[in-house]
């Protein structure tokens, strides 16, 4: 009852372990075996290997957690070495999750991943723009859909646009990487936040600022799926804050086809597990998983502007 097929994809369930959260699999294991999520999406892939940022660069918040961790991860060309061989080995659907600095680099690494053992590319374009003075990717419409034409004319897999919340109209940017060719939309990235220490008045990252994520930003990220997921025709996978079968449930009822879960991972590492048991005594009483995606009811409102 919890399987799903998603871009051509089988998923036994629909939850997926978020970006950068889960490694690359291995590394939790020994609590649970792999295989019983319904897919990977792996720390976000650069071309060169990257150390990331200075430390501190994890702060605690009510209800989340700020990361300014920066996109640490061996290269592309160390995962496929040593990585994708053993999630080849699983059945589970692995999300290869890239970061560029240009159009371009997108698209070559787009190519080095067209291989057998990655199912979907996820395109993380909340990374900057190097050329736009570090503006983010995703948060021009433009940007946004240059990366993912780039891809699309670079590689077969379908594709995923992975979209950063910090943007007035998510359904706007939604719409340009629809039009570019993207196959499907992930939503939320973290949203951009920070902490200041006032003993020193420092931030308490080093990098100033990070990104927020976990229960804190679940509400937010309810509405951009919802918003995102009525502007097109593309299916989404939803994230932000999701700790319980019922925060899924109820980001599939946003319109969510699929569901990742990232910070609750944090908290405790059996989260995934939890969820997915919980989602399955879900469709003992309601039926099929598939059938709540977008099953929202809106309420009549009495002001309309
Ligand atoms: C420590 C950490 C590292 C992350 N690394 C990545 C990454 O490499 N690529 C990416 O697209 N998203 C990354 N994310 C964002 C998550 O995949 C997810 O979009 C976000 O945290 C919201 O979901 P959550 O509240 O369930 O964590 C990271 C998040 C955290 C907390």
């Amino acid at each position: 009852m919890l399987s799903t097929t998603f871009l051509g994809v089988k998923l036994k369930n629909p939850v997926i372990a978020a970006s950068g959260t889960y490694g690359y699999g291995r590394e939790y294991e020994s609590l649970f075996p792999l295989e019983t999520l319904g897919g990977i999406s792996v720390k976000g892939t650069t071309l060169m290997p990257r150390s990331g940022n200075k430390p501190p660069r994890i702060a605690e918040t009510a209800s989340g957690m700020l990361n300014s961790v920066g996109l640490q991860n061996p290269g592309v060309d160390a995962f496929i070495a040593n990585e994708l061989p053993y999630l080849k080995t699983k059945d589970i659907a692995v999300i290869a999750n890239i970061s560029g600095n240009s159009p371009e680099e997108f698209a070559e690494l787009a190519r080095k991943l067209d291989i057998d053992g990655v199912d979907i590319l996820e395109l993380n374009i909340s990374c900057p723009n190097i050329r736009e003075g570090g503006k983010s990717f995703g948060a021009d419409p433009v940007t946004a859909a240059a990366v993912t034409r780039a891809v699309k004319a670079a590689s077969k897999k379908p594709v995923m646009v992975k979209l950063t919340p910090n943007v007035t109209s998510i359904s706007e940017i939604a719409k340009a990487v629809e039009a570019a060719g993207a196959d499907a939309l992930s939503l939320i990235n973290t949203l951009t936040a920070m902490r200041i220490d006032i003993r020193t008045k420092r931030p308490i990252l080093a990098n100033n600022t990070g990104g927020l994520s976990g229960p804190a930003i679940f509400p937010v990220a309810v509405r951009m799926v919802y918003e995102a997921s009525g502007a097109v025709k593309i299916p989404v996978c939803g994230m932000g804050g999701i700790a319980t079968a019922e925060d899924a449930v109820e980001m599939m009822m946003a319109g969510a086809a699929c569901v990742q879960v990232g910070a609750a991972i944090f908290r405790d590492a059996y989260a995934p597990k939890k969820i997915i048991d919980g989602l399955e005594k879900y469709c003992l009483d309601n039926g099929n998983i598939s059938e709540i995606v977008g099953a929202v009811k809106l309420n009549e409102r009495d002001n309309e502007w």
